[in-house]
């Protein structure tokens, strides 16, 4: 399945899943295509040094965010693309990008949604004093991290965290999550009803493979 990633920043869970293409457990999905509203930004260098198209769309040139979404949907049809992953792009996105990737585009939040949702996740969490923090990844709607959850991965909240610690810790659960929700969703296996998603197991596997999601 044809897949593009949209990035603003660092690019860490693009890296995670470059790294997963290039070692064969992101197949059914291949990356073909990095966007990014940040010119010069490390995600876009990241696929470059991977061989991957890229190309930067600034929003600011755009007169509104419909205008903006519709070039980034020509962008990514141009390169046949199927599935959509938010990696860190920092724009909400419109129905002018949403209705043409029907349930196919996918985003990772810092945070165990629908607590925290929005920026300064992880400052969220610790201003609240939760114990447990995480990550989610989940299908995009039209409101801001909101849409049905696929899967989520937790972690602790130790007692000298700040945002950066927690952060981190947060970002290695991302870096394995996101891969492995790309490749289910790519497979198939990924069901919606309403608001609850259903992952199936592999055909031919055992149910323990899927624990592992
Ligand atoms: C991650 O924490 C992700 O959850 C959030 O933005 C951050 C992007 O980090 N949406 P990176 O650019 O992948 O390093």
């Amino acid at each position: 399945m044809k897949t593009g990633v949209l990035a603003s920043g660092s690019g860490t869970n693009l890296q995670a899943l470059i790294d997963a293409w290039k070692g064969g457990s992101l197949a059914p999905a291949e990356l073909v295509v990095v966007g990014a509203n940040v010119a010069g930004c490390l995600a876009v260098e990241r696929a470059q040094k991977a061989d991957i198209a890229t190309f930067v769309l600034s929003h600011k040139a755009f007169p509104t965010r419909e205008d903006f979404d519709r070039a980034l949907v020509a962008e990514l049809r141009r390169r046949g693309v199927e599935l959509v992953v938010l990696a860190g792009f920092m724009r909400v996105l419109t129905g002018a990008f949403l209705d043409a990737f029907p349930e196919r585009v996918l985003n990772i939040h810092p945070a165990l949604l629908p607590a925290f949702p929005g920026i300064h996740a992880q400052k969220q969490a610790l201003d609240d004093g939760v114990k447990l923090a995480g990550c989610t990844v989940h299908f995009v709607d039209k409101g801001t991290d909101t849409g049905p959850i696929i899967a989520q991965a937790a972690v602790p909240v130790l007692p000298g965290d700040d945002e950066d610690s927690l952060g981190k810790r947060i970002l290695g659960e991302e870096h394995r999550l996101l891969p492995a929700v790309v490749r289910a969703v790519a497979s198939g296996q990924v069901n919606v009803e309403g608001r609850r998603v259903r992952i199936l197991p592999p055909a031919g596997l055992a149910d323990a493979r899927l624990r592992s999601l």
